[in-house]
């Protein structure tokens, strides 16, 4: 069985096929970071536009490497939210033509889900993860652009929220802070290199909700962090009438900062692992691809003698092979022959195809 997986939801467009054993086929991403270095953030229109001109030639470019042609793809599975609804328009509409095409089932995907799942994909040699129930729930942390979440995995689908941010993700904080300290788009990567050089303890920025009891203590909350960053760097820039930041202090700031992040994600995470008695714990999402969380994420799962797993680096970030990876696995369910009959539907369009709608904010599960 070979799935091909498609993803547009927010500023990457994004084909891979993924087969039965949970092994990548083919992935190619077609990104658009230069596009939106410019603005420092992404345009939704031009994100759209970018999609459209790309969707076919990277599903085509998918195809080609997997060496496989159209007969031998067995399900389109398409992220249809959360994300920018103009992206995720480009991305549902070429799947549902492609499925209707192809006769073969379609699958929404919630892109939330995907990175979570992105998790299970098997390296080629390596054997499928098979869930012992006696190691759930399984705590996951979901670090992106648009999303900080801290999740218990009780069964694949089944998703209980412990918390979230209240106002910025993660991954925004590093885009917003970046920009502050004059570093390029994407944050992410710009502040991790840039604190390398950096000593973590130089300036002591907020831990923000670290103290929250009750409901509110598995939430995150970013934007007073930034402002604390915002802050510091006016000190700087009256006290030095404005000749700007030097290298070391850029340095020193993104270290503190990312260190500041770190120890919030951390903290939270290591509680849930403790509430809810888990012995294995995932850190997913664009941040997971921050090299300091990933450290010292191991070193917190060695203190607390528990498994932890994170996705390697090119599947942190957004991909299509981790949208694809959830549509195998739904077909796994049972869902296929379920959503072969959809297909087949005689007259009209089949009902999967008229009723799967973009959902910019699609949730992954009820809080509670
Ligand atoms: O998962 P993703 O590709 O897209 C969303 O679903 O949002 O995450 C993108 C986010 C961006 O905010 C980017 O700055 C952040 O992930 N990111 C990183 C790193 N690489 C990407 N943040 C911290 N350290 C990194 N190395
Ligand atoms: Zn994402």
């Amino acid at each position: 069985m070979n799935i091909l997986g498609i993803e547009s939801s927010c500023d990457e467009t994004a084909a891979a096929v993924v087969n039965e054993r949970m092994q990548v086929v083919s992935s190619v991403v077609a990104s658009q970071i230069d596009l939106h270095r410019v603005t420092h953030g992404v345009v939704p229109e031009v994100a759209a536009r970018a999609h459209t001109e790309k969707i076919l030639p990277v599903i085509d470019e998918c195809l080609r490497r997997a060496k496989l042609s159209a007969k031998k793809i067995d399900g389109v599975a398409v992220t249809y939210g959360p994300g920018l609804i103009t992206s995720l328009l480009v991305g549902l509409e070429t799947a549902k033509a492609l499925a209707y095409g192809w006769n073969v089932p379609l699958i929404g995907v919630n892109h939330i889900e995907g990175h979570m799942l992105s998790n299970l994909l098997v390296p080629r040699g390596g054997r499928r993860l098979v869930f012992d129930k006696k190691r759930l729930p399984i705590i996951i942390l979901t670090v992106s652009g648009g999303h900080t979440e801290l999740y218990a995995l009780r069964d694949i689908g089944n998703y209980k929220l412990l918390g979230r941010t209240r106002d910025d993700a993660a991954g925004e904080a590093f885009d917003k802070v970046a920009k502050l300290l004059g570093l390029p788009y994407p944050g992410g990567p710009a502040i991790s290199s840039a604190a390398e050089k950096g000593n973590p303890g130089r300036f002591s920025f907020p831990r923000p909700m670290m103290s929250a009891r009750g409901a509110a203590r598995f939430d995150f909350s970013f934007a007073g962090l930034k402002s604390a960053v915002a802050r510091e760097i006016e000190k700087f820039e009256k006290n030095r009438a404005r000749s700007g930041l030097s290298q070391q202090i850029i340095a020193d700031m993104a270290a503190s900062f990312e260190q500041a992040v770190v120890d919030t994600l951390l903290a939270k995470a290591s509680l849930a692992v403790t509430e809810n008695k888990a012995k294995e714990l995932w850190i997913v999402g664009g941040v997971a691809a921050n090299t300091r969380l990933r450290e010292q994420g191991r070193g917190l799962a060695r203190s607390k003698k528990i498994s932890l797993r994170i996705p390697s680096f090119e599947f942190c970030t957004d991909n299509a092979v981790m949208i694809a990876a959830v549509g195998v696995l739904r077909l796994h369910e049972g869902r296929a022959s379920r959503q072969k009959k959809l297909m087949q539907a005689t007259n009209g369009l089949p009902k999967v195809l008229r009723t799967l709608e973009a959902d910019p904010n699609l949730d992954l599960v009820q809080v509670g």
